[in-house]
């Protein structure tokens, strides 16, 4: 079962990107801001792949100044004359494409650049973007607050759903991964921390640069950048996998207990979920209120606004798989983050001598929306729209799924698919349909239309079976 995805006819793309469409200066298409997807349809952008961006950040927490330079290699996936980035806000001083410079205009968040040469079908190009400016914090439809967001002695970039156009352009959509080396130079005193590796710190002229490299695939919305002072933890767990996490010292005493399950829960993950996918771990533990969450699932370390409680870390450690390595193909999908995500969370209790995963279900079966208050207000594969993509149908009710396969494969199987789906689209993206279909494969014998059609898509609680 799929959902019809709304389509926007070639014309009325063209009439939204009309820099894009009556540049055709030499007769070759623009690429199409957005992607069509439902519920953010400027975010990303079509008409290439990028593969790698390289950042080089400048950030002053004191006057609030950003510079940024930004190299992005990007494989064109049709013929271009013209293509969209997505930048929100910053001035753009210049860009150039295979080292000339380039034609550009915005409107809102689209960064439409026009190459002196057109692009041909396959083609890897490098894209340098010279930015600066103030980088905004982004209210979500839902209230949250992401973006670029100032703390007390630095700042956080975090990017779920959109927030990642704050401080860099790109194709900001979840279906566009790439390899990141993201370098940041800030007054000599502080520190960044950001996804994958730490390759080099230097100090000169009383600031500091700090180099992170992240060579596994990665989406931009958990990519991230963290400014501050912060307590720094180095170790390997297993003998084998770095850990670095960064504690602000204000919530150190707060965090020591739970950070320290972090090898714990990992070689837990491990057993549960398959091999760990990305080269580092850790965690990033910093001050900052009033986001409206409790985390994100930064690649490689996830981001807490303030201590985390142990549920909280299993979540976001589990989305390492599941978001993270496999990462849902649109916002529609995000279930498939989500409910991964929560399911984790029933697991480890269930592990731990806590209540089993059917008792969880059960209990919110019976008398979930007492919790959650809007527990069945919309299927988990068909959120309403952007303002609840982050809500308790998509947590809960999409853990509900998966619990509801459990059941009817039994537990070999259900393993199998929970580290079968994570070893398949491991780097990955998939949507929906790849999940069910995948699913159905695992278990050729099982009939899986009533969950697939009351459970993930039917409105309401299913009825008792
Ligand atoms: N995805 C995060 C988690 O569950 C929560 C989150 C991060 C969020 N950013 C958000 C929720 C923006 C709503 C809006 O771990
Ligand atoms: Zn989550």
């Amino acid at each position: 079962m799929s959902r019809p995805v709304r389509r926007v006819p070639a014309a009325a793309l063209c009439a939204l990107a009309l820099t894009a469409c009556v540049s055709g200066v030499h007769g070759t298409p623009g690429g199409a801001e957005g992607v069509h997807d439902p519920y953010f349809p400027k975010a990303g952008n079509g008409g290439y792949d990028v593969t790698h961006y390289a950042l080089t950040l400048s950030y002053d927490p004191g006057s609030h100044h950003l510079t940024g330079n930004a190299v992005i290699t990007a494989r064109a996936t049709q013929d271009l004359s013209a293509f969209d980035l997505d930048l929100k806000g910053l001035h753009v001083d210049e860009v150039t494409v295979a080292g000339k410079r380039a034609r550009f205009n915005r409107t809102g968040q689209e960064l439409t650049v026009r190459p002196r040469d057109d692009l041909h079908r396959g083609k890897t190009f490098r894209t340098e973007v010279r930015y600066a400016g103030s980088p905004e914090t982004i209210t979500d439809p839902d209230g949250s607050k992401e973006g670029w967001l100032r703390t007390a002695d630095g700042a956080l970039a975090l990017g779920q759903p959109v927030g990642s156009m704050a401080w860099f352009p790109g194709d900001h959509q979840p279906a566009d991964k790439a390899s990141y080396d993201i370098a940041v130079t800030v007054p000599r005193g502080l520190q960044v921390v950001s996804n994958g590796e730490l390759r080099s710190e230097s100090t000169a002229r009383g600031r500091t640069t700090f180099r992170w490299r992240t060579a596994e695939p990665m989406a931009s919305f958990v990519a991230t950048v963290a400014i501050g002072r912060y307590d720094i933890t180095r170790t390997t767990i297993a003998g084998h996998l770095p850990e670095y996490t960064a504690v602000d010292p204000a919530r150190r005493r707060a965090s020591e207990q739970v950070l320290a399950k972090i090898p714990e829960i990992t070689r837990w993950g491990e057993r549960t979920f398959g091999p760990y996918p990305f080269s580092s771990t850790g965690a990033v533990v910093d001050r900052a209120d009033d986001l409206g969450y409790a985390a994100l699932e930064t690649q490689n370390r996830p981001v807490f606004p303030g201590a985390p409680d142990t549920g909280t870390l299993v979540h976001e450690l589990a989305h390492e798989w599941y978001g993270d390595s496999v990462t849902p193909k649109s916002w529609q999908d995000v279930w498939l983050s989500e409910g991964f995500a929560t399911y984790a969370e029933w697991l480890w209790q269930e592990d731990h001598g806590g209540r089993t995963a059917q008792a969880t279900f059960d209990a919110l079966y019976d008398h979930g929306e007492r919790t959650y208050a809007d527990l069945w207000s919309f299927p988990p594969a068909e959120p309403s729209d952007a303002a609840h993509l982050f809500e308790d149908p998509v947590y809960q009710r999409g853990a509900m799924v998966l619990h509801k396969i459990r059941q009817k494969v039994g537990e070999d199987t259900f393993r199998a698919i929970v580290r079968g789906w994570a070893a398949d689209h491991r780097h990955g993206v998939a949507d929906t349909a790849d999940f069910t279909a995948y699913v159905e494969k695992k278990a050729p014998d099982k009939n899986f239309d009533a969950i697939w059609s009351e459970w993930l898509y039917g409105e309401g609680r299913p009825d008792r079976p």
